[in-house]
């Protein structure tokens, strides 16, 4: 399994998995449609790997673009990325969040099944846990999301397993994502989200550019260490690999593993680690708690270390150095 379709490659995730892809040997087919992405990600990828790959400009929830893909590219397996992942807009917009979301993983696992293309991966989302209890385990029972963003990836997942069940030699890995934080070490690719971001992170790194006056901190009365949610921030290259060992494991059936660190991080505390290791100081105010927020989320990681024999590696410190630089590198160019 040589060549690799990664829909949604010029994103956070997707652009850091097809680095990750690259440099593991594979050959690679991006398709984007640059919705909430930029084409210069493209090049910063070459920059980084030293390597070619196929671009396609395409929406993938079209019919008529997946099939020309698919005859125009020599496919043995795909990683679906493309997507709507902003909660908020997903409770304003369901529409559109379940039309994009849910017809781009029909259509691309069609396309796979009527070519014999046998390698689904899926960017799934700890999301699907709701708030069950943590330490989050895959085999958890589902619960109902709370919002059409958390629901297209529980009917995503179930699209996709109803498929393999019904399609023998056709393998579905489910990966459940926690937090994904950092940047590619190079600080040539990183997250940049469209206006004001809605994530910890890339709030934190606003702040600190002095483009946002001070983070708010949403509640300090959880049950946690210090009152503030706790989740488990896993660095996008961490995550990156574990595609790349998920793929190197594809054998038949549905898997799904939880890639996550296994930790979990407060709100203060990371803003104290960011404080810590960027030598910058972050003003916030605590402000009361945002709606559908939980109170702690982390991984148990034992199924992706055993099966997959991938473990996240990179530090939280690693993280904040990594999400900063990526940030400070865009002011420098502009
Ligand atoms: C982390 C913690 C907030 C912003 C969401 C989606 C999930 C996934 C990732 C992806 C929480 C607190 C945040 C701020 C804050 N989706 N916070 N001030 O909510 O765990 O997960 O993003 O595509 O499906 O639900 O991540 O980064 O928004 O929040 O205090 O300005 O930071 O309350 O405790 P979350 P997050």
């Amino acid at each position: 399994m040589n060549n690799i379709l990664v829909t949604g490659g010029a994103g956070f995730i997707g652009s850091h998995t097809s680095v990750a892809l690259l440099e593991a040997g594979y050959s690679v087919v991006i398709a984007d449609d640059f919705s909430n992405s930029k084409p210069q990600t493209l090049e910063h990828i070459k920059e980084i790997t030293g390597r070619g790959f196929v671009f396609c400009e395409a929406d993938v929830t079209d019919r008529a673009t997946v099939t020309r893909i698919f005859d125009e590219n020599k496919i043995d397996g795909v990683i679906h990325f493309a997507g709507y992942k902003a909660v908020g807009e997903s409770v304003e917009r369901p529409l559109a969040y379940y039309y994009n979301n849910l017809v781009s993983t029909i259509e691309l696992a069609k396309a796979c099944v009527m070519r014999g293309v046998k390698n689904f991966v899926f960017s799934s989302s700890a999301t699907v846990y709701g708030d069950n209890k943590a330490p989050f385990v895959e085999t958890m029972p589902l619960m109902p999301a709370t919002n059409p963003y958390g629901e297209t990836k529980v009917i995503s997942e179930k699209i996709l397993s109803d498929t393999a069940a019904a399609n023998p030699g056709f393998s579905v890995a489910l990966l459940r994502y926690f937090n994904p934080i950092g940047a590619h070490e190079s600080g040539l690719i990183g997250e940049a989200p469209n206006g004001i971001p809605n994530n910890l992170m890339p709030y934190i790194t606003k702040v600190a550019k002095g483009e946002l006056k001070e983070l708010r901190v949403f509640g300090d009365d959880y049950d946690t260490v210090d009152g503030t949610g706790v989740r488990d921030y896993i660095h996008v290259m961490d995550l990156a690999e574990g595609h790349v060992a998920a793929l190197k494991k594809m054998g038949g059936g549905v898997s799904v593993y939880n890639l996550g660190t296994g930790r979990g991080t407060s709100v203060l505390e990371l803003v104290t680690a960011f404080e810590r290791v960027n030598g910058i100081k972050i003003p916030y105010k605590i402000t009361p708690r945002r709606a559908g927020d939980i109170a702690t989320c982390y991984a148990e990681t034992k199924k992706a270390e055993q099966e997959l024999g991938w473990k996240a590696r990179r530090s939280v410190e690693d993280m904040c150095r990594d999400s900063w630089r990526f940030e400070a590198g865009i002011k420098k160019d502009a």
